[in-house]
């Protein structure tokens, strides 16, 4: 009777994984930097800025214009077509209020010599730019001192019927 007792001796490796806490702190901590890229064409005043824009095809980009009552305001009226000012000549004007717009437009257009404003518009206009052709533009500065809705329009013959517009004080 053959007794083959197989003591099998299990060794358990056990494997101790140690535990390595190590927290990791970068040594170079990206600082945040915020590259904000400065833009410098800040308006030197504190004006409220207006951009309109006007087209070869006799548009205003803005029909309603909303100013603040007793600051200034510094309107750009900008023009993206390429037509010469004698053909697609493009202006803003503010009129005051009460002023008979129809009328004021027939005079206006007539005043080729004085780029289209009335030499004797006097307070009929509360503000006006210059007359500008494609790619330019003009800057006016003006202050509504009393609130209400005000007629605009570009002054050039047969443009103010659809070149028009309110710009309205609160
Ligand atoms: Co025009």
């Amino acid at each position: 009777m053959k007794k083959f007792v197989k003591h099998l001796a299990l060794l358990s490796i056990v494997i101790l994984a140690a535990s390595c806490n190590k927290k990791e702190t970068p040594a170079t901590t990206e600082p945040v930097t915020t590259e904000t890229e400065q833009t410098t064409t800040a308006p030197a005043s504190d004006a409220f800025t207006v951009e309109l824009e006007s087209n070869d095809a006799m548009q205003f980009n803005n029909t309603e214009i909303k100013v603040p009552v007793g600051k200034t305001v510094a309107l750009t009226l900008k023009h993206t077509g390429k037509m010469a000012k004698e053909v697609m000549g493009h202006n803003f004007v503010l009129l005051n209020k009460g002023v008979d717009f129809t009328a004021f437009a027939e005079k206006a257009a007539a005043a080729k010599d004085n780029n289209h404003i009335p030499a004797d518009a006097g307070k009929d206009i509360i503000a006006h730019t210059g007359l500008i052709g494609g790619g330019e533009s003009a800057t006016v500065e003006f202050t509504v001192t009393e609130a209400g809705t005000y007629a605009f329009l570009c002054s050039f013959p047969g443009h103010s019927a659809i070149m028009k517009g309110k710009l309205i004080a609160e």
